[in-house]
């Protein structure tokens, strides 16, 4: 959960606020006069462990939230029509691009729940989350306008009507999303996920991560829709994919309580060929993971949707993930960042923290 400060000065969150109900909104599309002018929400970028694509049909897989990578929305009312100021487009929600298109459907799904379907407002996006690169910008962006308008009628959303609101964008953007994004985003600390259950994992020795950008737009929804495809073309050899897919997860998941850094970079490699033969890898992620394990990467994978966007390697210390990010660039990752996963219980969960790696 996010804290912040509010424009009005008192530190609120969207679940500690005070419900207020029908005070909060007239539910005639018109937002009250004495609401707080802006309404703040934020959410941050994640990286997929184990099981993206698998999830989909049921696997397990395994996220982590990237706390430094963060999307801050905010909303105010606003006069007329509703406006979007946001590092990709500028100007009326209703001709967003449409690329934009889940960022208006997110915001109109928050309105139209909380009781305000037809109010202007408008809309500032600040985000350093890269879009299109498997690293979760569609859900963060998401979940910072759900909470933000929220914020701004005063309501109190629990995580599940939260999580529900951001799907319904997450559906906008890519036809059957699975939640693990929307859940990820959100999450204090890594997270195992199953048929839409979520919960925190515990990690016995901090890891440190290298996340690398092909510069190749990653494209989710295709990427889904090839999987869908090659089901239906083979469905015993896609199967048996996706199973060892999950398999992998739950190994991953046993190698994080155990503190096995070894093992788990071996099941992160074999996840990465998994997701190649599935028809989801890129010459660009390929060429990263062979630079990330030429550089003695306990293991190396693409993360998210593949066909493009990010790589993530595991390096074996906080010294040694500088040499892998070296090792990266001058393989020609586009951009790349550090990220550690602190070791936690499950009842203590902390965020995990990251340096970008000029
Ligand atoms: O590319 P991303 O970061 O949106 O991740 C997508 C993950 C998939 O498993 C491929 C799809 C899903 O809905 O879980």
């Amino acid at each position: 959960m996010t804290e912040r400060t509010d424009p009005r000065g008192a530190a609120a969150s969207d679940e500690r606020r005070p419900p207020q109900g029908d005070d909060a909104s007239r539910g005639d599309g018109a937002v009250r006069s004495s609401l707080p002018r802006t309404g703040t929400g934020s959410a941050t970028g994640k990286v997929i462990l184990f099981g993206e694509h698998a999830v989909v049909y049921g696997q397990p897989a395994i996220a982590v939230p990237v706390a430094a990578l963060t999307v801050q929305a905010d909303v105010t009312a606003a006069a007329d029509v509703s406006t979007l100021d946001s590092a990709l487009y500028t100007g009326p929600i209703a001709d967003v691009p449409a690329r934009l298109r889940p960022t208006a459907v997110a915001l109109d799904a928050a309105l139209a729940a909380l009781g305000t379907p037809d109010a202007p407002v408008f809309l500032r996006i600040r985000s350093d989350v890269p879009a299109e690169r498997g690293v979760g910008s569609s859900a963060a962006v998401a979940a910072a306008v759900v909470g933000a308008v929220a914020d701004l009628l005063g309501i109190r959303l629990d995580a599940e009507r939260h999580h529900e609101l951001v799907q319904v964008a997450e559906r906008a953007a890519h036809g059957t999303p699975s939640g693990l994004d929307a859940r990820a985003v959100r999450a204090p600390g890594p997270i195992w996920f199953r048929n839409g259950a979520v919960e925190p994992l515990a990690v016995a020795s901090p890891l440190v991560f290298v996340i690398a950008d092909t510069g190749v737009p990653g494209q989710t929804g295709d990427a889904v829709a090839a999987v869908r495809a090659q089901r239906v073309a083979d469905p015993d050899a896609t199967d048996r994919r996706i199973a060892t897919l999950g398999g992998l997860a739950d190994a991953a998941r046993a190698d994080l309580a155990g503190g096995d850094a070894a093992s788990l970079g071996r099941h992160m490699t074999q996840a990465h060929a998994e997701l190649g033969a599935l028809g989801v890898g890129h010459p660009a992620l390929d060429a990263l993971a062979d630079a990330a394990l030429a550089a003695g990467a306990l293991g190396a994978k693409l993360t998210g949707g593949g066909r493009g966007g990010c790589l993530i390697a595991l390096a074996s210390d906080a010294d040694h993930a500088e040499l892998l990010a070296r090792a990266l660039r001058d393989a020609g990752a586009a951009d790349v960042w550090t990220t550690t996963v602190p070791a936690a219980s499950v009842d203590a969960q902390p965020n995990t923290s990251v340096e970008k790696t000029e």
